[in-house]
């Protein structure tokens, strides 16, 4: 009789035979920074602060002790530096480029990656430049927008960011980015790409994190139809076409279907991004007693992996570590 149960039998010989593998250095570790000298936690996502650059020092070195070698960094912008343009996203003296050199100064080995986007500095909220056409209605301009996230994903890489992560989802930024740092001498700074980012209600509580919520509209023109697997495989050919290192599906627990097709289609690294959502969702019904915490943390993030990422961009990044 065939007993598939012996490779059961034990924990020895489970350990023998999976074929799935979790470590400490599969994670980034996502992590927010505001331009305040105190660490306040994030009521909408409970476990997570808004650190100062201080604070994400000294969080980010506990990240890397435990194995964790990268985090990536998104600001909370003050209301007052928000414009039509956002053009503080590209200031050389501005929160995140203080906060690269604050990083890289106290932990040179630490991989730091930055979000390449308009939206925590733009007054309309979006990812990209909002325009009115002839009718009245608003629309996302690509190529004007483009040209901004160029100069952004420039000043990262000029205060010593290692990764540039375009979250954008504007066609063509990959390749005009590579073009952009290619030429300024930036040659080893890579591109992690939200390839197939997908308008997810998920993203709720982090855009609460950042007040980053749009004023008007949705992101349906720019981020990709949860219902549309195909674009995906598109995205992931022009991406790699264009220059990325690495290609990203985002969220990842309700797409991992999405994160093995892409994986089946480029020999690229895959990161998948499990988002605020997926986190608070598991946090909230573990705070009223109804699941497992960090049972169900591990099962999740197991599935992500053995879905084919080779990446996991996680808000549990530290507690997962200190499991394993
Ligand atoms: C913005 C950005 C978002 C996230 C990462 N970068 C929000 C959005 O697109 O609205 C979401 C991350 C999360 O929900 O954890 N460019």
């Amino acid at each position: 009789m065939i007993r598939p149960r012996r490779n059961r039998k034990s924990p020895a010989v489970r350990a023998l035979v999976r074929e799935t593998t979790l470590t400490s250095s599969d994670f980034i570790y996502p992590l927010f920074v505001h331009d305040k000298n105190i660490d306040e936690s994030i009521d909408s996502m409970p476990g997570c602060s808004r650190w100062s650059i201080d604070g994400l020092v000294k969080e980010a070195g506990e990240a890397h002790a435990m194995g964790i070698s990268a985090v990536v960094i998104f600001p909370a912008i003050s209301e007052n530096l928000k414009s039509s343009d956002a053009a503080e996203c590209h200031n050389d003296d501005g929160l995140i480029p203080r906060a690269i050199h604050a990083l890289k100064t106290a932990h040179p080995d630490l991989c730091v990656i930055t979000d390449v986007a308009l939206d925590p500095y733009n007054s309309d909220g979006h990812d990209g430049l909002v325009t009115k056409n002839d009718k009245g209605d608003f629309e996302i301009i690509n190529d004007e927008t483009v040209e901004v996230l160029c100069q952004q994903a420039l000043c990262h890489a000029r205060a010593g960011a290692d990764i540039v992560s375009p979250s954008d989802m504007m066609d063509g930024r990959v390749e005009a980015i590579r073009t952009t740092l290619d030429t300024e001498g930036f040659q080893d700074v890579s591109i992690l790409a939200y390839t197939a980012k997908y308008a997810s209600a998920y993203y709720g509580p982090f855009r609460g994190a950042l007040e980053s919520t749009p004023k008007a509209g949705d992101k349906k023109t720019y981020q990709m139809d949860p219902a549309n697997a195909h674009e995906a495989i598109r995205e992931t050919l022009i991406d790699e076409e264009e220059g990325a290192d690495i290609v990203m599906v985002k969220p990842a627990g309700p797409y991992l279907d999405v994160i093995s097709q892409v994986r089946n289609t480029t020999t690229l690294p895959v990161a998948a991004y499990q988002v605020s959502g997926e986190y608070l969702m598991i946090k909230a019904a573990a705070r009223d007693g109804w699941l497992d915490e960090d049972a169900v943390m591990m099962e999740s993030l197991i599935g992500i992996k053995r879905a084919g990422a080779d990446i996991i961009i996680t808000y549990f990044a530290k507690q997962a570590a200190s499991r394993l």
